[in-house]
Parts: structure tokens; C-alpha cells; sequence
């Protein structure tokens, strides 16, 4: 199954956010609408808004509320990536070149900050500070997650925690206040909203575990970039530090060294077979699947709504997802 097919149903509630998204980042400028649309158009997997819209049927649905929520978020993310793919040198995402790449580090800045400032306009519409601080305190955090990674570049001592406390910043509160604010916005009950924000938190660990994952496993077709790029970057990931616990440890060390001595052109085939004949793959698949328990156990507790049945099935493709 496709997650075309899994949003089926809210395929015109989701035209209407497409519509916003490209409504929202056209400027009268014409270099920021081409930047900021080249990567809106290169498609991507909307999970974001999809599960403020989900969440958001646990309570009284209006989509003129939701929308404001699910388009800053996405427009949140999508200002990450686009700071992202500077701070990771990435020269293609969603099989397109990356804004850094097509433009450069000077204008994919600010097309960040001009995707996120479109972000803030769209969420401040709605006159309610505790949705704008739940967003702002996610985005300090994701801050704080992407620094630590930059301060952890080829660090192969870091620990598993730390892995965890870092993937947690960077993608799994977002994910969790997605689908929190759409509960929230939609005057659902308290509990209600903590438990779908129970959900997001362990769905995002699996599914930036699952990133990860891909990878070093996935096909560039499949991941719409080479794989190998974040050992090539110096990110040292699950699979990666699990790795190095097993033997053949001296040998992947050499060839980080390597990689790194190099600064981004070194050959990662060695280290890449090292790291997918290892251990590290198994154990991190079946910790990301420990976090889809967690995710579908907290999913169990809410009512029986037809988005419920929705948002176990996102939850069991992602498990599985290989793009
Ligand atoms: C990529 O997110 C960055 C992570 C947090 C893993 P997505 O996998 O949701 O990216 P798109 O939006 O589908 O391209
Ligand atoms: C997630 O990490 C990025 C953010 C949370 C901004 P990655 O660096 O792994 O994302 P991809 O793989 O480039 O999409
Ligand atoms: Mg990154
Ligand atoms: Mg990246
Ligand atoms: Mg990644």
C-alpha cells in the first residue's frame, strides 16, 4: 500500500492545504517564491499536516482552523530542511538539488528564514499564545538537536543516549506538537491531546530511526539522494554507533577516519558494507519498532473514530516505509 492510498480519504481537505502551501510562500519576489517552491513542488510526505488534520477529527473539525496549524508546520519543516541540507552539504532531496545546491549557502539561508517567517504569519492568524509557545518551544529544541549534531560530527564515542536525546530534538517533538496543536486547536479534551502527543513523540524516534536506516540501506531512487550521506557528513547514527561496539569496530574507525580526512569526497562503499553486514541494522530496527509499540499502544487509548484506524495504518507503513 501506498500513502497515497492511506490519505485517500482526506484527499480534498488535503488539496486545499497544497493550495495554501504554494499560496503562502509566492512572494511579490520573484528569487524567494522560485527558491521556496522548488522545494515545495519536489513533493515530499506531508506527514505533518496529515496527522494535525488526523488529530485534529478528535475533537470539533474546522478546517479553517487546522489549515493555519498544518501549513506553518509543514512550512516549519520545510524551513529546517532547506537549513539542513547547508549544514549537512546534501546536493539533492526529494530527488531534486537541494536550494543549496541550486542556488547556494547565501540564499538557502534565507529562504529558511523567510519559509519559516511565512510559518509565523500563518499561525499567528489564529489568536491563541498557547499554540504559538508550543511551536516556538519545539523549534528551540530542534535548534538545540541539530547543534548537538553539529558538535557530534564524527564523534564515534557519543553514546546511545545521547543519539536518542538528539533524534528526540530534532524530529520527534515536532511530530508530537503536530499532532498535540491539532487536538488542541480543535478544543479536544486535555487527555486526549496528550496521548496523540504520546503518539507523535514515539512515531517521530521511529521514523528518524528509520531515516537513518535508509540511509545506509536505501537506494538513491528510493531516498531521493545517494545513500551513505550522513557517514560521508560525520553523523553518527544508530546503526553506525551500535557498530562500532562489534568486532571489525577498528576497521569502520578507520574508515571514518578516513572519510573525515577527506572532508566529503572520500569513498564510503568500505564503511557502508561494514555497517550493513553489522548487527547495528537488526538492533536499530527493532528499537524503532519498539518506539511503533509505544506509538500504536498510545493510539489504543483514544476513541474509536475512524481517524484512529487512519493514523495506526500511517503508523504501520512507516514502520516499513523505504523512501
Ligand atoms: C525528513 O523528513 C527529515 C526528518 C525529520 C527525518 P521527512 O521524511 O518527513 O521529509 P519529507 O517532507 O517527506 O521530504
Ligand atoms: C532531520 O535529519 C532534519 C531535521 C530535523 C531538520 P536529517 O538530516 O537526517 O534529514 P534528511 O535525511 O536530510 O532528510
Ligand atoms: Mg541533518
Ligand atoms: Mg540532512
Ligand atoms: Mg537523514
Amino acid at each position: 500500500m501506498k500513502l497515497l492510498d492511506l490519505y485517500a480519504k482526506m484527499k480534498s481537505d488535503l488539496d486545499v492545504l497544497e493550495g495554501k502551501l504554494a499560496q503562502s510562500v509566492t512572494s511579490d519576489h520573484s528569487l524567494l517564491s522560485e527558491t521556496s517552491t522548488h522545494l515545495l513542488k519536489a513533493g515530499g510526505k506531508r506527514i505533518r499536516p496529515i496527522f494535525v488534520l488526523l488529530s485534529g477529527k478528535f475533537g470539533d473539525y474546522r478546517l479553517d482552523t487546522l489549515e493555519k496549524i498544518a501549513v506553518s508546520l509543514e512550512l516549519i519543516h520545510m524551513s529546517s530542511l532547506v537549513h539542513d541540507d547547508v549544514i549537512d552539504n546534501a546536493e539533492t532531496r526529494r530527488g531534486q538539488l537541494t536550494v543549496k545546491s541550486k542556488w547556494d549557502n547565501r540564499i538557502a539561508m534565507y529562504t529558511g528564514d523567510y519559509i519559516f517567517a511565512k510559518a509565523l504569519i500563518t499561525v499567528t492568524e489564529l489568536k491563541n499564545p498557547l499554540i504559538h509557545q508550543i511551536l516556538s518551544k519545539a523549534m528551540v529544541q530542534m535548534c538545540i538537536g541539530e547543534m548537538e549534531q553539529i558538535r557530534d560530527f564524527f564523534n564515534t564515542g557519543q553514546s546511545v543516549r545521547e543519539y536518542l536525546l538528539r533524534i528526540r530534538r530534532k524530529t520527534a517533538l515536532l511530530i508530537a506538537v503536530s499532532c498535540q496543536l491539532g487536538a488542541i486547536a480543535s478544543g479536544a479534551e486535555w487527555s486526549v491531546a496528550n496521548k496523540l502527543y504520546r503518539f507523535g513523540y514515539n512515531f517521530g524516534m521511529a521514523f528518524q530511526i528509520r531515516d537513518d536506516l535508509l540511509d545506509l540501506l536505501g537506494t538513491e531512487k528510493q531516498i531521493g539522494k545517494p545513500p551513505g550521506s550522513d557517514i560521508r557528513q560525520g553523523n553518527i547514527t544508530l546503526p553506525v554507533l551500535l557498530a562500532l561496539r562489534e568486532t571489525g569496530r577498528e576497521q569502520l574507525l578507520s574508515e571514518l577516519a578516513e572519510i573525515r580526512q577527506s572532508d566529503g569526497a572520500g569513498d564510503t562503499r568500505k564503511a557502508l558494507n561494514i555497517i550493513r553486514k553489522s548487527a547495528g541494522i537488526r538492533t536499530s530496527e527493532g528499537l524503532a519498532n519498539r518506539y511503533i509499540a509505544k506509538a500504536i499502544h498510545a493510539l489504543a487509548e483514544l476513541p474509536d473514530i475512524p481517524a484512529k484506524k487512519n493514523l495506526t495504518d500511517i503508523t504501520h507503513f512507516a514502520s516499513k516505509r523505504n523512501y
